[in-house]
């Protein structure tokens, strides 16, 4: 079982990154970021899958480094044209599923009920997931907020139960945030995330839910991290646009790092 970090840096390329961008991002990050003498991987990176194996042999000689995926089926294997199974990620070399990301969900279907079953699958594969939920912009205008994640929370997590709880990480993204250079305000911020903490308390997962932890998402970057990471709630960062470079990446981590 992974030791969840706190905080967690997690990077999400996206459809981002040929196999000559990611060697040299790896170089860069090597020389600018410093290994942790505990040992604790504390930056998770998500590459296209295509990438996947590489990444992960070379996260072997960084031990601050593991290496995920965007997205899974809840299935093993079977007729399903153009998807991965939570055991070829895992052969790939990840060791953790973002699942639920709110590009999934707008421009592919993915509804909360999916999300559900793709958990699933993803903890009994032995990966870890990171859940990601958010409000819309017109959800956030129309102060509908807290009701649009309580809904996304309960149902995408309703395939697990208290002894889960180890196997989730939970990412709150405001969609109107992502990749707009529009983040949350730290007080903002804090207030959902003890919302949601709230909310997890009383979900399939039991009492112990609020203990999970939740990462913040949208246009988190080295500007803003120390103020977003100073909250209380918030236990880390799931980052898209600022993990394409390895030193806005690694600024963030080495932010992070000086606050705890
Ligand atoms: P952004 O993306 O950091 O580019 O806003 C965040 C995300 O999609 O997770």
């Amino acid at each position: 079982m992974i030791v969840v970090p706190n905080p967690l840096i997690a990077g999400n390329w996206k459809m981002n990154m040929l196999r000559a961008d990611a060697e040299q991002f790896l170089i860069n990050l090597h020389e600018v970021l410093e290994p942790r003498a505990d040992g604790n991987a504390d930056a998770w990176l998500a590459p296209p899958a295509t990438l996947l194996s590489l990444l992960s042999e070379r996260a072997r000689g960084m031990s601050c480094l593991r290496v995920g995926a965007q997205n899974s089926h809840w299935l093993d294997s079977g007729a399903h044209t153009g998807e991965l199974s939570p055991l070829m990620l895992k052969e790939a070399g990840a060791e953790f599923v973002i699942l639920g990301h709110s590009e999934r969900r707008q421009f592919y279907g993915e509804s909360s009920q999916g999300v559900s079953r793709r958990l699933r699958g993803v903890i009994d594969a032995g990966l870890q997931a990171i859940v990601c939920v958010g409000e819309t912009r017109e959800q956030y205008e129309a102060k509908e907020s807290e009701v649009a994640v309580r809904e996304q929370l309960l149902e995408s997590l309703s395939s697990a139960g208290p002894s889960d709880i180890p196997s989730i990480i939970i990412a709150y993204e405001p969609v109107w945030a992502i990749g707009t250079g529009l983040s949350a305000t730290p007080e903002y911020a804090q207030d959902m995330h003890t919302k949601i903490r709230a909310i997890l308390s009383g979900s399939s997962l039991g009492s112990n839910g609020e203990k999970l932890s939740i990462l913040y998402g949208g246009s988190a970057s080295p500007a803003n991290a120390q103020e977003l990471l100073r909250q209380s709630e918030i236990d880390g960062f799931l980052l898209g646009g600022a993990s394409l470079k390895a030193d806005s990446f690694a600024q963030i981590i080495n932010i992070a790092r000086g606050l705890r």
